[in-house]
């Protein structure tokens, strides 16, 4: 099949890529750019662990085609840190005992990333929906669903509302 040079943007960087047509943004990111970060379970949209955010929502990279994320920021496990310093998801993370393994840890974050964005506070079952699409094999969730209300604790406070305004 022939490839075609398509340009991604990811963590903030402009890649050159020759894909296939059928390439996944999954190839593209593991094989092509080689941000082994983004992790392939089952490659058929049931685990979650290749879990990537474009424009800030999350995907599973193994079913978007690598020519759809054109002109779309992607970010991946790779792109979360500030330099030396961990996203405050992440460190929740390590505090908190939530990464055995650590295969379905970067899945697991940038889905915690997107939920964070749109719900500063999130309820436990709030957090439970959202990560009903990620698998984890080793730590049973708790720690999991811990590190993320410790993660949501440092987002600034709801604005106060008075009832009946
Ligand atoms: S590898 Fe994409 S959902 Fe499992
Ligand atoms: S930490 Fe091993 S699969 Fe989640």
């Amino acid at each position: 099949m022939k490839k075609k040079l398509i340009e991604l943007q990811v963590n903030g960087e402009g890649h050159s890529v020759a894909v296939k047509p059928n390439d996944t943004l999954l190839d593209a990111l593991r094989d092509h750019l080689g941000l082994v970060g983004t992790k392939e379970g089952c490659s058929i949209g049931e685990c979650g662990a290749c879990t990537v955010l474009l424009n800030g929502r999350a995907v599973l990279s193994c079913l978007t085609l690598a020519l759809d994320a054109v002109g779309m920021e992607i970010t991946t496990i790779e792109g979360v840190s500030q330099g030396e310093s961990l996203d405050p998801i992440q460190q929740a993370f390590v505090d908190h005992g939530a990464v055995q393994c650590g295969f379905c840890t970067p899945g697991m974050i940038l889905t915690a990333k997107e939920l964070l964005e749109v719900q500063k506070h999130p309820s436990v079952d709030e957090i439970k929906h959202a990560l009903s699409g990620n698998f984890c094999r080793c730590t049973g969730y708790t720690k999991i669903v811990e590190a993320i209300r410790a993660a949501a604790i440092q987002n600034p406070p709801a604005p106060f509302t008075k009832g009946g305004d």
